[in-house]
């Protein structure tokens, strides 16, 4: 199980590295540490029901993030300003999670620019572009 996700994430990082340019590409294992700390509020657990994580349920469940309209897990009850954002057009992509979770009311109040907005997540993790690589390999890639 896990050296399937390893193989997904290396391909996921090297499309991530080619994507983010300049930008320095993220440690999908250093990620994958990092994730302690978010799943005591988030779980990972795949379409098939396979618990990849088992974490808490205060934050919706993490599978397939990367790629996803924000605030669209069905059953999860989002703050308005999460779900209007997935409704401006907010798909979280590795660039977009790191910036979130550095600073998720900040990354709200300026993708919507409304400074009323909030977040129900207030935990904030300065250096998220590890775990969001982490989150990018456990997505499998979309078939082409
Ligand atoms: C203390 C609990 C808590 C922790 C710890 C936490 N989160 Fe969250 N997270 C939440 C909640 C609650 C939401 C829903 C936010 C909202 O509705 O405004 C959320 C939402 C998210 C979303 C948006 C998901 C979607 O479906 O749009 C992402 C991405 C996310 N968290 C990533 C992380 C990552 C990565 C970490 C670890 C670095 C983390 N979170 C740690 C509680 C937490």
């Amino acid at each position: 199980m896990k050296r399937i996700f390893l193989t997904a994430a290396a391909g996921i990082i090297a499309a991530g590295a080619a994507f983010a340019d300049s930008h320095e590409a993220g440690d999908a294992a250093e990620g994958e540490k990092d994730f302690k700390k978010c799943k005591a509020c988030h779980t990972i657990v795949d379409p098939e029901g396979n618990v990849i994580f088992k974490g808490g349920k205060t934050g919706p469940n993490l599978w397939g993030v990367i790629g996803r309209q924000a605030g669209t897990v069905e059953g999860f009850r989002y703050g308005a300003s999460l779900v209007a954002a997935g409704e401006a057009g907010l798909v979280w992509d590795i660039e977009q999670l790191t910036a979130y979770v550095a600073d998720p009311k900040g990354f709200l109040r300026s993708y919507l620019d409304d400074n009323t907005a909030k977040s129900k997540m207030t935990f904030k993790l300065k250096e998220g572009l590890d775990v969001a690589t982490f989150l990018a390999g456990l997505t499998p890639p979309p078939a082409e």
